[in-house]
């Protein structure tokens, strides 16, 4: 890890975000018996959760643990998804854990970066940009875009450019945007150092990785 991750470690608390996923710990999560519950979520996402349309994100390969939180917040409302109003309200918390445990089973697909942009988003992803104090993002996200599971850092590597460009910018904005990254902020505050070219960059860059 590098100096300034570390720093940005300590001084967000990061610690916190560990103890923020939703469900309960007595819950065992059944892969099986979530394909089955996950048959209407296919629709946008694919069977299998390598989704076809680049605005639905890819959840196959994705961390159980972060699934099972973002599954708990789309539910109460902290993120809005409006393509997925009221999907989850008859969805218990073992419904969400199996459903998570299912699509984290599955196997990523990858996609391609736009040569163009290859060298920025790469040097943005693996170095950071020390002048803004921003991490590089394989701190959390891992070299090869993998995140770190148990932590719940989600994985990122293969995902629809269009997906994470459109996360970015939701994080980015002050109000309206997307922000169920905890009191430690930790999103929001990386990505209103990003400019729309770092953004799209880096995007491109996510969306070849593996
Ligand atoms: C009508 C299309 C649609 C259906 C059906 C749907 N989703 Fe989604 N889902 C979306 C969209 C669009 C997003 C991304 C919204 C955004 O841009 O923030 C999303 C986001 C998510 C995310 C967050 C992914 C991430 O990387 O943060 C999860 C998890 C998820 N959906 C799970 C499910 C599950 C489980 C079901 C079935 C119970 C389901 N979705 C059904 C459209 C859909
Ligand atoms: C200090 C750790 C940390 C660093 C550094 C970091 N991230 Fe994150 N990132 C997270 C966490 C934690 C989340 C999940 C937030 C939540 O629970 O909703 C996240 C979520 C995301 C998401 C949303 C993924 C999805 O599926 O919706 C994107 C995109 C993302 N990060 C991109 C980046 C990029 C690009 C960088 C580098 C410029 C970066 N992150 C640096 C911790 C980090």
């Amino acid at each position: 890890m590098n100096k300034l991750i570390v720093s940005l470690l300590l001084t967000l608390g990061i610690s916190g975000v560990a103890h923020a996923a939703g469900g309960s710990a007595s819950i065992v999560a059944d892969a099986k018996a979530g394909q089955a519950k996950a048959a209407v979520c296919g629709a946008c996402h694919g069977p299998d959760g390598n989704s076809m349309a680049p605005n639905f994100p890819k959840l196959a390969g994705q961390g159980e643990r972060y699934l099972n939180k973002q599954l708990h917040d789309i539910k109460s409302g902290k993120r809005t998804v409006l393509e997925m109003t009221g999907l989850l309200n008859n969805l218990s918390d073992q419904d969400l854990a199996d459903i998570s445990a299912y699509f984290a089973s599955q196997k990523g697909s990858v996609g391609a970066a736009d040569p163009k942009l290859v060298a920025r988003g790469e040097a943005l992803f693996r170095g950071g940009n020390l002048e803004k104090g921003l991490p590089a993002c394989t701190g959390c996200h891992a070299p090869d875009g993998k995140g770190n599971a148990p932590a719940g850092f989600p994985h990122l590597g293969g995902q629809h450019a269009q997906y994470i460009t459109k996360q970015l910018t939701d994080f980015r904005k002050e109000e309206g945007g997307r922000a169920n990254d905890g009191d430690a902020m930790t999103m929001r505050t990386i990505a209103r150092k990003l400019s729309d070219e770092d953004i799209a960059a880096v995007a491109s860059y996510i969306q070849g990785l593996h």
